[in-house]
């Protein structure tokens, strides 16, 4: 609380005292929550394009600026000096880990990175076709029925934490080999979570595999830009769920499924398929871009945009620097990053772009760079599910642990019909 208030003056000649709220960044809030029982009102924001649904300490990010912190501590510094799963322990934990915390948490996620042998024959039911963010959902949820004592909200949740991180990577290496017919890898305890990985996805068992060391690090680095963006689609979907005291692997299943849209994580894809099909038709961009501008078929520049970041977004920043390091050192040439070049180039000119505060987002070269590192198209938004894991977790725990938490439970603007009464069907 500030000590201040705001009036709100209503139509009929009501005035409503509210209190102001300010967080730690300064950022001032009207505390609307008694406006209803005093005056009736409610308030309308559809799409909550300005409304704070909670108080959080985890994640800290100006759209105007171009800011994003995790916990206090720049991405840039993160994505430079940190690892994945101390960023990890960092956000679920509100602390960077001493050397005895970390090596402990490491240990636990090795330890806990096999999925129970039942779960393997699961990925024999699925047709080779299937997304694997259907496969990776209903796998997830699947794990509350493993370990039902998730079912107790009293029971400790470090254990449960600890599985969702380490086996999330297991299902989708898993998933992955299901789809390409090979046999699974089973994860080694020697490498580290990100090494270990890649070996799940990339390692054959007649041929010895050493992950690249170049890309763990881009691996991490793309795990910690995308490990937590505070109240986005799907992390507001994470806290909904877990809000009704659905045990927490329901609630981050439902965290990946509205992940799964293309406005949302799905973007990463359809950034590639647009640069495909602009390939494909053998145009540079001028003509896809006019499309945009002109809004045929209701297309858009996928990979573009950002509810909240209007002057850029820093994680494309480092992503674009990143993409080219990885592409040179692979050697690899991708006809795709040049028209993404292009059109970025366009984009940033163009009057339509520029007035409606378009630019890149985190999506638009993370897709290259999962390409380059041999990570199929459909596999894309699984990578930013497996990233996002710890901001999910990290806003389920401060929820949960939170006395004062409520089920989450919008009101509405009812817009249908007034009472009327029933008619027999001969009379309709
Ligand atoms: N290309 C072209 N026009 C766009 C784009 C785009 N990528 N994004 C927004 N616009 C236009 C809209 O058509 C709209 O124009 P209008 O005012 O003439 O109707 C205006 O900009 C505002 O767009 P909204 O959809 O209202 O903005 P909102 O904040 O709701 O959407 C979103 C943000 C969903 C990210 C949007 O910019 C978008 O669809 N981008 C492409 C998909 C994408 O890259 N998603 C990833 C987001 S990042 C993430 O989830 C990790």
């Amino acid at each position: 609380m500030s000590g201040k208030t705001a009036t709100l003056n209503l139509p009929d000649g009501k005035a409503v005292e509210l209190p102001v709220i300010v967080g730690s960044e300064q950022e001032p809030s009207v505390d609307i929550r008694s406006l209803r029982d005093a005056t009736g009102y409610v308030t309308l924001d559809s799409g909550y394009m300005n409304t704070g649904a909670v108080q959080s300490a985890i994640t800290y990010l100006d759209g105007e600026k171009g800011i994003l912190r995790y916990r206090g501590y720049p991405i840039e510094e993160l994505a430079e000096h940190s690892t994945f799963v101390e960023t990890s322990y960092l956000l679920i934990n509100g602390k960077l880990p001493s050397r005895t915390e970390l090596d402990a948490f490491s240990k636990q996620l090795t330890y806990h990175s096999l999925i129970h042998e039942d779960m393997r024959h699961f990925f024999e039911g699925y047709p080779p076709t299937s997304h694997p963010m259907a496969v990776l959902s209903s796998m997830v949820t699947s794990m509350s029925a493993y370990y039902p004592d998730c079912l107790d909200r009293s029971a400790p949740m470090d254990l449960h934490i600890t599985r969702l991180l380490s086996k999330v990577r297991t299902i989708a290496g898993f998933s992955y080999k299901k789809s390409i017919g090979q046999p699974v890898m089973y994860p080694r305890n020697a490498l580290s979570f990100c090494a270990n990985f890649l070996h799940m996805m990339f390692a054959v068992p007649a041929e010895p595999y050493e992950p690249d060391p170049v890309l763990v690090k881009a691996l991490n680095q793309l795990l910690i830009l995308h490990a937590d963006h505070e109240q986005n689609c799907s992390t507001s979907t994470v806290r909904m769920v877990g809000s009704s005291g659905a045990n927490v692997y329901a609630a981050v299943a439902a965290g990946i499924l509205a992940l799964w849209g293309p406005l949302h994580g799905g973007a990463n894809q359809a950034v590639i398929e647009m640069l495909e099909e602009i390939q494909k038709t053998g145009g540079d961009g001028h003509a896809f871009i006019n499309d945009v501008k002109n809004k045929k078929n209701n297309s858009r520049l996928m990979g573009f945009g950002h509810r909240v970041y209007k002057s850029y977004d820093p994680r494309a920043k480092i992503l674009k620097k990143m993409t080219d390091e990885v592409l040179a050192h692979l050697g690899i040439k991708d006809p795709l990053l040049d028209i993404a070049k292009a059109l970025e180039e366009v984009a940033l000119h163009d009057d339509y772009f520029i007035e409606k505060k378009l630019y890149p987002n985190v999506d638009f070269y993370s897709g290259i760079l999962y390409r380059a590192m041999g990570i199929p198209t459909d596999m894309f938004t699984v990578m930013f599910a497996i990233g996002r894991l710890p901001g999910w977790i990290a806003h389920w725990k401060e929820m949960v642990t939170d006395p004062k938490s409520k089920i989450a439970r919008p009101r509405q603007i009812y817009t249908g019909e007034t009472t009327r009464s029933y008619l027999p069907i001969e009379q309709r």
